[in-house]
């Protein structure tokens, strides 16, 4: 019994098979158990015979199964240690990586410029009344220079706002000036009614900036503009200010910047005239300081708007706008930003 029973707990393939063995021979039908359970039945000599040798071969059995125990648990261990190996050597998965869209880069950098001099960045809405798009920005409803940018309309006060300059408006008429001077930009989307051309696009960007304090001339404008333009296209940039008209500035001028391409010489991108117009700016209409509850006499500042759009296509040489909204990765993985 005891080597059948030794050579069965060798043989135990598993943690299972074991117990059933063990129950098998040790358990309380066991052959040990019934032959110790069945001791009155033997003489008085046999007794301690019996006793001892069912006792030794309890225990033999016992310190088998305790071994074999231990066995088969360092080997579900081992295999388990195998199974669930890290291989750290391996290189790790790289991870497709999203980038800012590289209008969005321009108009950080632009901001952040801003942000650095004290600006405060002002959001606006997109959808906007006429009232603030239009009106309070010196362009009543009859006004030609409606014209200058076409509408699309929702309803007849409501349309795509088709400039930044209303957020002029709706900062200005809040402006508590006990805070100090205001000084703001206001990042965001426009639509105008335009075909989809390598030039134009029926929504695009726009940063309005606008500086009201007393005593705010001129020459504040074109310095920070300047700054802007050395900021984006580099240290060695020109500026120089054109007479131009906006309903809402007065004087009003158009900004060019030195064509970085040919350093002023002439070229395709300058069109040969060694200046790329890059925005829009003037000193604020006291009509628009009117109706923002502004006294012109006391108060009067500059304001501009420029194209990040535009900014983005000459800094790296984009020559058709599409490519800034068709999306196609293949154009934005060039901009992987810093
Ligand atoms: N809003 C003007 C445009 O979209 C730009 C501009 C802004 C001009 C502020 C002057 C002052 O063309």
């Amino acid at each position: 019994l005891r080597q059948q029973g030794l050579e069965q707990i060798k043989a135990a393939a598993n943690l299972e098979e074991l117990n059933q063995i063990r129950i098998k021979y040790l358990g309380k039908k066991g052959p040990i158990n019934q032959a110790l359970r069945q001791m009155k039945t033997v003489t008085a000599e046999q007794r301690p015979q019996i006793g001892a040798l069912a006792n030794t071969v309890r225990d033999d059995l016992q310190t088998a199964i305790t071994q074999t125990k231990d066995q088969l648990n360092q080997k579900q261990l081992a295999v388990q240690l195998a199974q669930e190996t890290i291989d750290v050597t391996l290189p790790g998965r790289p991870r497709a990586l999203g980038t800012a869209h590289v209008i969005t880069q321009v108009m950080d950098d632009i901001e952040h410029l801003f942000i650095s001099l004290g600006y405060q960045v002002i959001p606006g809405p997109e959808v906007e009344e006429d009232h603030y798009n239009f009106e309070m920005m010196n362009l009543p409803k009859d006004h030609p220079a409606r014209d200058m940018q076409d509408t699309f309309y929702i309803t007849n006060e409501i349309l795509l706002r088709t400039q930044t300059s209303p957020m002029q408006a709706r900062v200005m008429e809040q402006y508590d000036f006990s805070q100090g001077p205001l000084k703001m930009i206001s990042p965001g989307k426009v639509y105008r009614r335009d075909t989809d051309d390598a030039t134009h696009s029926h929504q695009f960007n726009q940063i309005e900036g606008l500086v009201i304090d007393q005593h705010i001339t001129m020459a504040d404008l074109k310095g920070t503009l300047e700054l802007v333009a050395r900021h984006v296209f580099g240290q060695e940039r020109q500026i120089r200010l054109r007479p131009s008209y906006f309903p809402f500035t007065e004087p009003s001028v158009e900004v060019d910047v030195s064509c970085f391409a040919c350093g002023g010489q002439g070229c395709r991108i300058c069109k040969y005239t060694g200046w790329i117009e890059v925005l829009g700016a003037g000193m604020v209409h006291p009509n628009v300081l009117v109706n923002c509850g502004i006294d012109p006499q006391v108060y009067g500042g500059f304001a501009f708007g420029l194209g990040p759009d535009r900014f983005a296509m000459l800094k790296y040489g984009i020559n058709d706008i599409r490519e800034l909204y068709a999306n196609d990765v293949r154009f934005l993985e060039q901009f992987q930003g810093e």
